[in-house]
């Protein structure tokens, strides 16, 4: 396991995460989420000669990751992408097919840790959000600019949040006066939005709509839902894809792409013969979802929410 750095991001489930993909010597593989590089280096070590291509929305990770996985040279080629375009990856680097993939989905410690991410209420930031910074919408361009409606929605559907529509009439509010542009604004303002005997005890009032946020700001669910099925595609048979999930939403999509894709007929029962052809096009290799161990747990808390599913394509 990783040792903690100044780059602090312990691996969840390095164990079980070999375990699963059963890395092997001169295999390709392909780490799509690849962090501080903690699981790719794991992956690299188990398998001696195989190749690793490394993929992540953030620059600072891919910095990170360089040096974690410079003493494999040659073996390791990274890249600045999402890990929906892995295809187009591997086709510029000739490469037709892999051997494992992983997706350890989510942010990362390094990142809900820098302040000026503004990932976390913890620290009064610039509310950005951005995973990678270069690009796209801030999580203060949606709180400034999208429509009370859509904000509940985002707040409800990604967050879970039951005082959803309330907190949105509040941004509003506060915006007509001036934008919120600060962590430290918005998490005081959904604790005030929430009545107070109802506020959660065991969580910060506002940890579901950082979460909500989070999601729409790097439209996570949809890089899950294209992602994951894209991936599929990119293994050899007996090729496996290992996927670590951090909340519900994400791992029902998982669960229910693995399953579609495990089916062989989908004819009516009624039919006396099958007419569709289809053949299962994974195996699955956890039923359920595996988690992390006590053990584990109370040495990296980040864990205590990490559900594993593993696939094999047939
Ligand atoms: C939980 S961390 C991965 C940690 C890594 N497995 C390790 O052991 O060090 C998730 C990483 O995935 C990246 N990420 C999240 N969504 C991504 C996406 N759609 N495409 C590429 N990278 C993504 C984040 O920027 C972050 O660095």
């Amino acid at each position: 396991m990783m040792e903690p750095s100044s780059f602090q991001h312990l691996s969840v489930m390095p164990e079980e995460v070999l375990e699963w993909l059963q890395p092997r010597a001169g295999g390709m593989y392909l780490d799509g989420t690849l962090g501080a590089g903690g699981h790719a280096r794991l992956v690299l070590e188990a398998a001696p000669g195989s190749r690793l291509i490394g993929l992540d929305r953030d620059p600072s990770a891919l910095d990170k990751a360089r040096e974690v996985l410079a003493p494999f040279g040659e073996r390791v080629s990274l890249h600045h992408r999402t890990f929906d375009q892995a295809g187009a990856v591997l086709a510029d680097l000739g490469i037709e097919a892999l051997d494992g993939m992983l997706l350890d989905l989510g942010v990362s410690s390094h990142q809900l840790d820098t302040p000026e991410r503004g990932f976390s209420f913890r620290h009064d930031a610039p509310l950005d959000m951005r995973m990678n910074p270069t690009v796209g919408e801030t999580a203060a361009d949606v709180v400034n600019q999208r429509e009370a409606q859509e904000l509940s929605r985002i707040f409800f559907q990604y967050g879970e949040e039951r005082y959803a529509r309330r907190i949105a009439r509040r941004i509003v509010e506060r915006r007509q006066q001036q934008p919120l542009t600060r962590t430290g604004e918005l998490a005081e303002l959904v604790r005030d939005a929430i009545p107070g005997g109802r506020r959660p005890s065991r969580i910060h009032p506002a940890t579901r709509v950082f979460q909500a946020l989070r999601i729409q700001v790097n439209q996570e669910l949809d890089q899950v839902e294209t992602g994951v099925a894209r991936a599929i595609d990119l293994l050899r048979p007996g090729g496996r894809l290992v996927v670590i999930s951090f909340h519900s939403l994400e791992d029902r999509i998982v669960k229910t792409l693995f399953r579609e894709q495990s089916r062989g007929c989908v004819c009516p029962p009624k039919l006396p013969i099958c007419r569709c052809n289809q053949q299962p096009k994974v195996k699955l290799l956890t039923r359920k979802g595996v988690r992390a161990t006590p053990a584990e747990i109370e040495k990296n808390a980040r864990s205590r929410s990490a559900v594993l599913r593993a696939i094999c394509r047939c």
